[in-house]
């Protein structure tokens, strides 16, 4: 008999950020759009919160939440009836805390052009069933390109506590 082993996928053994892709794909429909004709950001943001938590429910196959959204920016419109493309994966892993980045892509429908439309990155802390904050697994990085995601993730972590830090002590000077 042939004996297959097993990988040990627990849930705080190392996974690779190939576990956690997500790729999802949407049409604009009316009640996506503004006054302009183009998407509401509002609803953007919904579909990233939504690739984002899957990614990190994927990696830690754990409950999530949102405990922030980086700041992002809209690089173009995106028009009615054009199809939204928004890729995911987690970044890096701290202890609960996990950033995952979403990619937005506009794909216009009669040419399959491919247009970059924004970018996000958000943290998801995996939680217990009384919603503490418990340690998620780390993250196997595999390939340069996720090793730079990682790095940069871990700036942007230390970025984000300096300046919260940095906010803290100005009020206590107040
Ligand atoms: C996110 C949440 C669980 C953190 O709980 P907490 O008691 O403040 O946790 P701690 O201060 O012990 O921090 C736990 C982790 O969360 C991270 N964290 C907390 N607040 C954060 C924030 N605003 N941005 C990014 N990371 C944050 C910490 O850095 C820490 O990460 P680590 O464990 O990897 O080191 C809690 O603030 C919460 O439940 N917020 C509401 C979430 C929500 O309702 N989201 C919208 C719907 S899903």
């Amino acid at each position: 008999m042939t004996s297959v082993a097993k990988p040990n996928l627990g849930p705080l053994s190392a996974r690779p950020v190939s576990c956690s892709r997500v790729e999802m794909t949407e049409m604009v429909l009316p009640p996506d759009t503004n006054q302009h004709g183009t998407i509401f950001g509002g609803r953007v943001l919904q579909w990233i919160d939504i690739a984002g938590a899957i990614a990190a429910t994927r990696h830690a196959r754990l409950k999530v939440v949102t405990a922030s959204i980086d700041q992002m920016h809209f690089l173009v419109p995106v028009f009615l009836a054009e199809v939204v493309v928004l890729k995911s994966c987690v970044n890096f892993v701290h202890h609960s805390s996990m950033e995952v980045g979403v990619r937005v892509e506009r794909e216009v429908p009669l040419t399959g052009e491919r247009i970059h439309a924004a970018t996000a990155y958000l943290t998801f802390v995996a939680i217990d069933d009384d919603g503490r904050p418990i340690a998620a697994p780390p993250l196997l990085v595999e390939t340069g390109e996720e090793l730079r995601r990682f790095q940069a993730a871990e700036l942007r972590r230390a970025q984000r506590l300096a300046h919260r830090e940095a906010l803290r002590a100005m009020r206590l000077t107040d």
